[in-house]
């Protein structure tokens, strides 16, 4: 197979756990026989620095004609108060806008070995399994008319969502939870918002399409409760863009960290994909930096953008093996400090190790299948 990558590194830890994420892909092409090619390209402040906009339209460019997208992170304080053009998080809006990608697929899943690691009690993580399909294109991100009035005394945003758009997002949701346990929570503030009285409607009718999958509607600040005190009763979690933005960053704390969540972005002309945590400036470039939300990413990128479901799901078993064995970075230290047997690791050689790990997992299936 043969597959033309993007990868745009970005700011911050950006670079460092895309390094590891690309590892792990070449170390999938190298054993299976795939041809990966991989061209790198500026976008968020680096961008800004070099060509004065946060994404140079060499990189769309490359973007489009690519067959997937991989994105490290972007941002930073140095580029906080620069108008809205040259802002990094605008490069990276533009960028989804420009792909089209209206489906923004966030899984996040307490690994066993992880339970601990939660600074939520273990006995409420254990078994959680959710995966948030944020609508990505519509909302407050993108609704005209915004912005600040004269003298910065007053400031306006719209949020604002079309029929179609809340159907197609609606149809994803269904879509995944018919491969997982069928039931699909729908997420609005309907009692306060038009915005989500449109919503609530457009996903009942869409529902009636799939009497298999059970639905239920959550007002968001319900959600965000009982997303930290009874995360099991969720699977698909179906939320417009800020309020799926808020909720899957919450969704990090059942799987001990924000540095383990990777997205995958789909339904437009290339898929996009990046780990969800921000660019972390303050630990940049010191190999610290979780990158298995990157990897776990980069699975993502091979099971949608490549159709290769079983090297996608060695890459996560391998991630799987890894955590198995105690090796932690960081961010995922806290309860594991009191295990003796916990190997505290860096950034670099977590990737190392995953890519050793897929390794052994692959030849073993190459060998099973050859015999
Ligand atoms: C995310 C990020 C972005 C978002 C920022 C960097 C624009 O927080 O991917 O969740 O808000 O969508
Ligand atoms: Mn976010």
């Amino acid at each position: 197979m043969r597959l033309n990558i993007a990868i745009l590194p970005g700011d911050g830890i950006g670079p460092e756990v895309t390094r590891e994420a690309v590892r792990v892909l070449r170390t999938v092409a190298e054993i299976a026989g795939h041809e990966f090619r991989f061209e790198e390209a500026p976008i968020g402040g680096t961008a800004v620095d070099q060509f004065d906009t946060p994404l140079p339209p060499q990189t769309l460019e490359k973007c489009l004609s690519s067959n997937a997208v991989f994105l490290g992170a972007v941002g930073g304080p140095r580029w906080d108060n620069l108008p809205r053009a040259q802002k990094p998080e605008t490069g990276l809006l533009q960028l989804r806008q420009a792909l089209g990608g209206f489906a923004n697929i966030r899984p996040a899943a307490c690994h066993p070995a992880l339970a601990e690691c939660s600074p939520l009690r273990k006995d409420v993580v254990e078994g959680a399994d959710v995966v948030v399909v944020r609508e990505l294109l519509g909302g407050l991100y993108f609704g005209e008319p915004r912005g600040f009035r004269p003298e910065f005394t007053d400031a306006f945003n719209t949020m604002r969502y079309s029929e179609n758009e809340v159907e197609r997002i609606a149809r994803v949701g269904f879509e995944a939870a018919r491969t997982r346990r069928r039931k699909v929570t729908s997420v609005d503030k309907a009692n306060v918002l038009e915005t989500s009285q449109l919503w609530r409607e457009v996903v009942n009718r869409v529902s009636r399409n799939y009497p298999d999958v059970a639905l239920q509607h959550m007002y968001v600040d319900a959600c965000a409760m009982h997303l930290v005190t009874n995360p099991r009763q969720f699977d698909v979690i179906l939320a417009e863009n800020l309020f799926g933005d808020i909720l899957s960053d919450e969704a990090a704390a059942i799987t001990g960290s924000l540095g383990m969540l990777a997205s995958a972005t789909v339904g437009g002309d290339v898929n996009l994909y990046e780990p969800i945590h921000g660019s972390a400036p303050d630990i940049a470039g010191r190999d610290i930096a979780n990158p298995l939300g990157a990897i776990a990413s980069a699975a993502l990128l091979l099971r949608y953008s490549a159709k290769l479901q079983q090297e996608a799901s060695a890459v996560e078993a391998a991630i799987g093996r890894v955590l198995d064995e105690r090796y932690r970075t960081a961010d995922l230290g806290r309860a594991s400090a009191a295990d003796s047997r916990v190997q505290p690791v860096g950034t670099a050689e977590m990737g190392s190790l995953v890519a050793q790990a897929l390794g052994e997992i692959m030849d073993r299936r190459q060998a099973y299948h050859t015999v």
